[in-house]
């Protein structure tokens, strides 16, 4: 399929330099890093996004559900970097299962967004309950080939979803955004998604709002030993997988050094050390059981 417009990733002429680019199987491009902004309110959206894009973010990351995307727009808007410099994603919620209803949801989203085109529409569960997302992902196809999106995928969707989605439409997705951190690795999944060429996208890469892992003492260690902070220390092993984190941070301070993780690299025996943070499967929401 040949885009005609989409993301081309540009220059920042304020902050860090904008995060390398990675292609998706349609034939976009992706940030290889990006803000999240789960659980901003409009307000609070507009200036953490005007404020990321002028630190050199160009992804960002925002949902139908997270009832932002006024203030996303906004900020997109206020940011005076041109729309095609930056690569918005959005999600659509279980009442938009369907062919028909994932053409509205995008026209909803777009219009809240304030743009003509999404960058990434992402189906947000499975909700396997109500068995409607394979319907869902036509729909999402159906806006690829109307070029309404440049790439489309999937979120908290397990091996078994995304193999029902590729034999019903032999579209591949672009990406999964799952939840993911050292404490919860995943690598069955991951393997499977790097087998399909689908990218692996993090949310709450940095452990969600709790602390925990970000003050964990084997990262502190690394952190201290490459003079590095232990958001970095994380960030970082999340590329070392070949996995998109999308970390959510309102601070200015914060978000830059969010964005400061291309520089340096992780050692195998750094990456040993995070591996034994690994909680066996624990803590990671079961998309059969939950979603919205
Ligand atoms: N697809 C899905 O189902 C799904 C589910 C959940 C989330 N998401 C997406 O993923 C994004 C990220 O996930 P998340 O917000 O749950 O978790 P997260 O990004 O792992 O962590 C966010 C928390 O970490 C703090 N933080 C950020 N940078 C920091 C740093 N450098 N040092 C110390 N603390 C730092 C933030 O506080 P401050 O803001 O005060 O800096 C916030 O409390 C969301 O915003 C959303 O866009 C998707």
């Amino acid at each position: 399929m040949r885009l005609d417009r989409g993301y081309v990733p540009g220059v920042s002429t304020t902050g860090t330099a904008p995060a390398p680019t990675i292609p998706l199987q349609n034939g976009a491009r992706i940030p290889r890093l990006g803000l999240g902004t789960w659980p901003m309110d409009d307000r609070e959206a507009e200036q953490a996004v005007a404020q990321a894009i002028g630190l050199g973010y160009r992804l960002i990351d925002t949902a139908f559900n997270y009832g932002n995307e006024t203030g996303v727009g906004r900020g997109i808007a206020a940011s005076g970097v041109p729309r095609e410099e930056l690569f918005v994603t959005t999600k659509l919620n279980k009442e938009d299962h369907g062919v028909d209803e994932a053409q509205r949801a995008f026209e909803r989203s777009a219009t809240k967004l304030d743009v003509d085109y999404i960058d990434l529409l992402l189906i947000h569960w499975p909700n396997p309950a109500q068995d409607r997302y394979v319907d869902a992902y036509r729909g999402l196809v159906r806006l690829l080939e109307d070029g309404r999106v440049s790439a489309i995928g999937l979120s908290n969707f397990k091996p078994a979803h995304v193999d029902r989605v590729i034999e019903a439409t032999g579209v591949v997705p672009d990406v999964d955004q799952i939840e993911l951190d050292p404490t919860r690795p995943r690598p069955q999944e991951r393997a499977y998604l790097r087998g399909k060429d689908v990218v692996c996208q993090s949310w709450s890469p940095l452990g969600g709002r709790h602390a925990g892992l970000r003050e964990h003492p084997v990262v502190a260690e690394i952190a201290q030993k490459r003079g590095r902070t232990p958001g970095q220390i994380v960030l970082r092993w999340h590329l070392e997988l070949g996995c998109v984190p999308i970390p959510k941070s309102a601070d200015a301070e914060r978000q830059r050094q969010n964005l400061e993780v291309f520089d340096f690299s992780l050692s195998q025996d750094d990456l040993a050390r995070l591996a034994t943070l690994d909680r066996g499967g624990e803590g990671i929401t079961d998309s059969d059981a939950f979603g919205h």
